[in-house]
């Protein structure tokens, strides 16, 4: 098991590629602490995790807020321990041209997305620096490669890239190692909800597995899986980097 004994924390793990990584973070032995806004869909991850023999604690938070986050991180300092692993997961997206974008928009997706890694990261850094832990950044190809009408969510991911970077950078020497995740098209909540947005849902599925050079998007547990890699010790030498994990989407134009 590559995360035996390990203690990690993934927030937005209610859903999708949270929940993908929070079960197999659980499977490699790690004790799982699911953070998730939404307290049914923590509970719902914690108990696929239990009753796969792993173990798991729910945790109802809002990572955009200062005082939700050091609640959250004192509950499972208590009922855990000291943290190994923090996954900085937790997403929302806004479909819209910035003239379209109203500026409480904007802000809550700056909040929850860049605010929600800086609250996290700032919370469990002296644990993570007794622990010589890791910091696991989900971006997105977005970060580098931007998309029609959606500037201020790529603003976001890539605010993630320059962020991973400079906590490499700042922390290395301690022993923490920080990486960013790039996903293309994955099959779960911020996709499924711009493809139920477009007038023909079924035909965006279609379109989007298109542009990826695999002719598919992907799945979940596809993410989590380089997740475990990332924060097990084969990537001992691996910080500040970006995984692209994106089917070829970021490579260039497939043919049609
Ligand atoms: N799905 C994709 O195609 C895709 C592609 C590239 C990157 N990503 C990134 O992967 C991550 C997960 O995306 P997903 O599609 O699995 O999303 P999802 O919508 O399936 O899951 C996100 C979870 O975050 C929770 N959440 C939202 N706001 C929160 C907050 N303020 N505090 C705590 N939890 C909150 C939601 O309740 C939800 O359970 C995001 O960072 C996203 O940007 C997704």
């Amino acid at each position: 098991m590559q995360l035996d004994g390990k203690i990690a924390v993934i927030t937005g793990a209610g859903s999708g590629i949270g929940c993908a990584v929070a079960s197999a973070f659980g499977q490699e032995g790690a004790r799982v602490a699911v953070v998730d806004i939404d307290s049914a869909r923590a509970e719902h991850t914690a108990e696929v995790i239990r009753s796969a023999g792993g173990i798991a604690l729910d945790i109802a938070a809002d990572v955009s807020d200062a005082m939700s986050v050091e609640r959250m991180a004192g509950v499972i300092h208590e009922k855990l321990g000291a943290v190994n692993i923090l996954v900085n997961n937790a997403a929302i997206q806004v479909n819209k041209l910035i003239e379209a974008t109203s500026p409480e928009e904007w802000t809550r997706q700056m909040s929850v997305n860049v605010g929600g890694a800086f609250l996290c990261s700032r919370i469990f850094l002296p644990n993570l620096r007794q622990t010589r832990g890791v910091i696991l950044n989900i971006s997105s190809v977005n970060g580098f490669f931007a998309e029609y009408a959606c500037a201020g969510y790529c603003a976001t991911k890539g605010a993630i890239l320059a962020f991973t970077k400079a906590l490499a950078i700042d922390h290395g020497r301690e022993g923490i190692r920080v990486h960013a995740i790039c996903p293309g098209y994955i099959n779960s909540g911020l996709a499924e909800n711009y493809f139920n947005a477009q007038p023909d849902p079924e035909k965006a599925r279609k379109e989007a597995g298109k542009l990826h050079a695999l002719g598919r998007i992907g799945e979940p547990s596809e993410v989590a899986k380089a997740a475990v890699f990332l924060a097990g010790k084969d990537a001992s030498f691996m910080t500040g980097s970006a995984l692209i994990i994106d089917g070829g989407f970021s490579a260039g134009l497939p043919p049609k």
